[in-house]
C-alpha cells in the first residue's frame, strides 16, 4: 500500500497518455496550441504499460486516463485491452472530450470501462463552439447520448467561466435531469498555457452553487466516495445529480488520494506543482520495474500537504493538456 507523509492512502493514478489534442479550449491552450512532445518525447505504450502495472503492484486500484485527449493517440484500445487484464487494478475510467470515442464505445463496453467523464462546456452550440475554437458540438452531444444509451456512468465536466457560460447551469441541471445523468461545474483553474495565475476567482463553488439556490429550494447533498473532487447533490423530485468540482478553492486535498503520471513519463504529485521526477529514462534504460518502485515511493514520501502549499506561480504558464488534469 502507497501512504505519504501525510497519512494519505495513495490508490488513484491520473495517466496522461498524450498531451495533445485535437480542441483548442480556450481554459486550456491557447488557440495556436502548445509546443506537443514529440514522439520520442513521449513513453511508449509498452514503457507506460510496465509502468501503470508497476503502480498498480504497489497499490494503485484505479487508474485514470487523461490527456490531452486520450483517444487522439493511436494504440489507445490496444493499451486498454492490456491494461484491463492487469491484476488488482480495480477501476479503469476515462476523461474525454468525447469527439473521437464513438467508434470505440462497444470495444469499451467489453474491456468493461464505463466510468467516463466527458469535458462538454456549453450546450448551446455558438457558446460550445466558441470555447472549444472547434465545431464539434453535434459529434460530442451524440457520443454522450450513445453512451448513456449503452449504459456507462457518465459525468458531465463544465468548466464555468464568468461571461462565457454561466447561462449554462441551469440547462446542464436540466439535461442531468432529462438524462439522468450527473453533471459536474468545474472552478476554472488558471492552466490554460499562459496566465499568470489569478488571485481570486469569481465563478468560485459558492457563487455556482447560489445559482441553483436560486432556482431550486430542495437540494440535498448526497455522500461521494474518499477522495472524491465533487461535492454532490440531488434535487427532490429531479433525477441525475449534480456536483461542483472546488478545483481552485481545493478544499478537497486532506483527501487527496492521487498522483499523476505525465506521457513524457514525469511523476508528479501534486497538481498545482512544477516539481516531477521522470521515470522515463530509468524504463527507456532497462525495462525493468524494480528500479522504479523506489524512485515512486519516496516521490509518494515526501508530499505536499496541499494545493497551496505545491503552488507555484511558474506553474500557471503550463497548459492542462501538459499536466493532464
Ligand atoms: P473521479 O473522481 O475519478 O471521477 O475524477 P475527477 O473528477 O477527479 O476527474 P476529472 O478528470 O473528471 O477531473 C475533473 C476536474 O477535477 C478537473 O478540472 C480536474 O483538473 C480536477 N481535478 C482532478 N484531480 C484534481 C486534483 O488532484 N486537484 C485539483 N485541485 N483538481 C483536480
Ligand atoms: N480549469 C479547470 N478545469 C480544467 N480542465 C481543463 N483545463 C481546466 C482548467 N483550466 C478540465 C477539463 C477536463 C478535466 C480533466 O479538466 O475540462 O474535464
Ligand atoms: Fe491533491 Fe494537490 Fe490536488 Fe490537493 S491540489 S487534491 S494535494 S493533487
Amino acid at each position: 500500500m502507497l501512504i505519504d507523509n501525510h497519512g494519505r492512502v495513495i490508490n488513484y493514478l491520473r495517466l496522461s497518455v498524450t498531451d495533445n489534442c485535437n480542441m483548442r479550449c480556450q481554459y486550456c491552450m491557447p488557440a495556436e496550441g502548445i509546443a506537443f512532445s514529440t514522439s520520442k518525447e513521449l513513453l511508449t505504450w509498452d514503457e507506460m504499460f510496465l509502468l501503470a502495472s508497476t503502480f498498480v503492484e504497489l497499490g494503485i486500484k484505479k487508474i485514470r486516463i487523461t490527456g490531452g485527449e486520450p483517444f487522439v493517440r493511436k494504440g489507445l484500445m490496444e493499451f486498454l485491452h492490456k491494461l484491463a487484464a492487469v491484476e488488482g487494478l480495480e477501476d479503469i475510467s476515462i476523461t474525454t472530450n468525447a469527439t473521437l470515442i464513438g467508434e470505440h464505445i462497444a470495444a469499451l463496453k467489453k474491456l468493461n470501462i464505463l466510468n467516463i467523464n466527458v469535458s462538454m462546456d456549453s450546450l448551446d452550440k455558438e457558446r460550445f463552439n466558441t470555447i472549444t475554437r472547434r465545431d464539434y458540438f453535434d459529434v460530442v452531444l451524440n457520443n454522450v447520448h450513445r453512451l448513456l444509451q449503452n449504459g456507462f456512468n457518465v459525468k458531465i465536466n463544465c468548466v464555468i467561466m464568468g461571461g462565457q457560460n454561466t447561462d449554462d447551469i441551469i440547462p446542464f441541471i436540466n439535461f442531468a435531469n432529462d438524462y439522468k445523468v450527473d453533471v459536474r461545474f468545474l472552478e476554472e483553474m488558471p492552466f490554460n498555457g499562459h496566465s499568470t495565475g489569478f488571485d481570486n476567482l469569481e465563478w468560485d463553488y459558492k457563487k455556482i452553487m447560489g445559482v441553483i439556490q436560486s432556482r431550486f429550494d430542495a437540494i440535498h447533498p448526497i455522500p461521494s466516495v474518499v477522495g472524491s473532487t465533487s461535492e454532490n447533490y440531488i434535487i427532490d423530485n429531479r433525477k441525475g445529480s449534480f456536483g461542483i468540482i472546488p478545483s481552485f478553492s481545493r478544499t478537497f486535498c486532506g483527501t487527496c488520494n492521487r498522483v499523476r503520471l505525465s506521457a513524457k513519463g514525469e511523476l508528479q504529485t501534486c497538481l498545482y506543482t512544477n516539481e516531477s521526477i521522470s521515470l522515463k529514462k530509468v524504463v527507456t534504460e532497462n525495462m525493468n520495474a524494480q528500479t522504479v518502485k523506489p524512485l515512486i515511493i519516496k516521490a509518494i514520501a515526501s508530499r505536499f500537504k496541499d494545493g497551496f502549499e505545491a503552488e507555484e506561480k511558474t506553474i500557471f504558464k503550463k497548459s492542462m493538456s501538459l499536466i493532464g488534469g
